[in-house]
């Protein structure tokens, strides 16, 4: 009698900890992937406030505009979300990731009619919270 129920008790642990990890796994899938369901590029108020305060600090607003005008750099006006031409001929989407290694790798990716003058020295100089702040300034000007 009792090992039946030491064997249901078991069991039940068992199948918790199944439906635990499929909660957890099922989580990371939707988590990691693009999400192309949704367009609308959603960004963070207060990381957008630090990253924009780091732009005019990092000299970004040297060679990148808010405004759409082009400079040195493309505008981050309506950057994020976007199809950025890259000089290969390929396009990708500006999603977090292709944001993230252009501040921290600018020459990997060279976005078509600009030049390969970016400073590949950001990924020394910011925090990777820093790059992130950035990314949601980037992004609340979509
Ligand atoms: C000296 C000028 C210069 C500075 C300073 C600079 N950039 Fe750039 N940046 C460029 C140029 C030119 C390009 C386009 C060529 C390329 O893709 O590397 C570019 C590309 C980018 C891209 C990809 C843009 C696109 O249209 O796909 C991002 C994002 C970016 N820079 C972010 C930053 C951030 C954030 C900073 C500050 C930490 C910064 N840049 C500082 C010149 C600069």
């Amino acid at each position: 009698m009792r090992s039946w129920t030491e064997g249901l008790a078991a069991l039940v642990v068992v199948a918790g900890l199944g439906l635990v990890m499929f909660a957890f796994t099922g989580e990371s899938i939707t988590d990691g992937g693009t999400d192309t369901t949704d367009p609308a590029v959603v960004f963070d108020p207060d990381a957008a406030e630090r990253g924009a305060v780091l732009a005019e600090g990092t000299a970004c607003l040297q060679c990148h505009t808010r405004d759409g005008s082009s400079a040195t750099g493309p505008t981050f006006k309506g950057l994020a979300g976007s199809d950025r031409p890259l000089t290969t001929g390929e396009f990708v989407t500006a999603d977090d990731s292709y944001l993230f290694n252009s501040i921290v790798d600018p020459s990997s990716q060279i976005v078509e009619g600009f030049d390969n003058v970016m400073p590949g020295t950001f990924a020394d100089q910011l925090t990777e919270t820093d790059i992130e702040d950035l990314i949601e300034f980037i992004k609340s000007l979509s």
